[in-house]
């Protein structure tokens, strides 16, 4: 016997009560967007699995265990992807969108990891991200930078904190992890499995380790900041006096690395204390050498991506989403025989009204089972058909919302009736 299908649990869903938020976060993040020059592109959910493990690198835990892998009918090695940047940058490569241009893209929409699942982080979850292309001074990611706290501003939520870096060249990093190698390895016995495994692969992430038996050796493990190349420098200078000069608060953070592998230079990421472990809401920097590496002319590059379920359920707490709108109305038939004629005059009353919402209680039953649905709708006014009104050309106003008497009108006059509707 087959299992039932309820009891088959995978990916979360949004569910209709939760819909008004996610509208409100999605819909801000394009307002604002738009409004710094960038245009949405959209992209496929599924890539050849070499475009993932090439530019976020091998030895990510990304590439590393949780990607969502598997082979078509064709052989080919697919992957749903784990984000966005691999693919904008692919496709504003293969798409001519690089040149002649300073193109400023943005996309939305499921990424899948196959971590494990817990507060704040999800197997497919959503991401809204951004990439701007070709210039290699700071203003731009002190405008992307400022861009991303505007959305968040205007997301109504308080209490986000900016951490900053800058991870220098690739040659100012591999002399770091040299360095860094050193000092973990004198330091071997305090070392858990997880760290001992990174060690010679990936070190600079085990900068992030949340083990408290590890704090002290992470607290004197060199900085980063100590090996920055002078160019790497004065940018991080450069920036930081653009942030200070807008009024953007920040702290800078020689241990924020980040997890995939095509970040040189700035790095950043917005951080809530009241998401748990899992408090990083929007992420980003930049990652000049991707573009080459996947075949183009060097082509400097920085963008960000944000979490919508974290986002969302900061918002929530907020309560700074407005409310979905509910109908205006509801028209109610009480005789059956009205029934037909009551969906034509809907029809009717939609066509000419295209602001109106409108609901039909549709189903039946007595007046009062009617007016019940009617109410739980959300509408201000029921319109009732009854059979004598109905004959004299007429229906009857009930304010759902008050206590005023209800009274009929001519059908014609619905449209003036409900017209103050139309702003609420
Ligand atoms: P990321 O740090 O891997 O960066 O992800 C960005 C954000 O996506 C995270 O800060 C978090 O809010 C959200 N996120 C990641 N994984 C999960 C998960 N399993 N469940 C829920 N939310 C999650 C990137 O993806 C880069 N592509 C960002 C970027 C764009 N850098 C340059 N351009």
């Amino acid at each position: 016997m087959g299992t039932s299908i309820q009891n088959i649990r995978g990916f979360s869903d949004v569910l209709p009560d939760e819909g008004p938020i996610w509208r409100f976060v999605e819909d801000t993040f394009r307002h604002e967007l738009e409004r710094y020059g960038y245009a949405e592109i959209r992209l496929p959910i599924v890539e050849k699995t070499e475009l993932f493990s090439r530019s976020i690198g091998e030895v990510t835990d990304i590439v590393e265990k949780e990607m969502y892998t598997f082979t078509d009918r064709n052989g080919d090695s697919l992957t749903l992807r784990p984000e966005g940047t691999a693919g904008c940058v692919r496709a504003a490569l293969q798409r001519g969108l690089l040149h002649n241009a300073r193109p400023r893209l943005w996309y939305a929409g499921p990424m899948f990891r196959h971590e494990r699942p817990q507060k704040g982080r999800y197997r497919q979850f959503h991401q809204v991200g951004a990439e701007a292309f070709g210039v290699s001074g700071p203003e731009l990611d002190a405008e992307l930078i400022l861009l991303s706290g505007r959305i968040l501003r205007a997301l109504g939520i308080d209490g986000l904190r900016l951490e900053l870096n800058n991870l220098g060249t690739i040659e100012a990093r591999r002399r770091y992890r040299a360095a860094l190698i050193e000092h973990l390895q004198a330091h071997e016995g305090w070392l858990d499995d997880d760290a001992r495994r990174r060690l010679h692969t990936n070190p600079l992430r085990i900068l992030d380790t949340k083990n408290p038996q590890m704090a002290e050796v992470i607290r004197t493990a060199p900085d980063l900041g100590d090996y920055l190349d002078e160019t790497s420098r004065q940018h991080f200078h450069d920036l930081r006096a653009m942030l200070d000069a807008a009024g953007q608060p920040y702290t800078a953070n020689s241990r924020l690395v980040r997890g995939l592998d095509y970040y040189g230079g700035t790095v950043f990421e917005w951080i809530s204390d009241s998401l748990g472990a899992q408090g990083t809401v929007l992420a980003g920097g930049r990652y000049d050498i991707l573009v080459e590496m996947m075949g183009g002319r060097p082509t400097p590059a920085i963008g960000f991506a944000a979490g919508l379920e974290r986002l969302v359920a900061l918002v929530e707490a907020a309560g700074s989403a407005p409310a979905a709108p509910s109908v205006h109305a509801a028209l109610v038939a009480v005789d059956e025989d009205l029934q037909a004629d009551t969906v034509a005059l809907a029809e009717s009353l939609r066509d000419r009204l295209p602001w109106l919402r409108l609901q039909l209680p549709i189903g039946g039953g007595s007046m009062k089972s009617q007016l019940r649905r009617a109410d739980r709708s959300g509408a201000a006014l029921a319109l009732i058909r009854g059979a004598e009104e109905s004959a004299a050309g007429e229906i009857i106003i009930k304010d759902l919302r008050g206590d005023a008497e209800q009274y009929a009108v001519a059908i014609e006059r619905l449209p003036e009736i409900l017209s103050p509707l139309e702003s609420t």
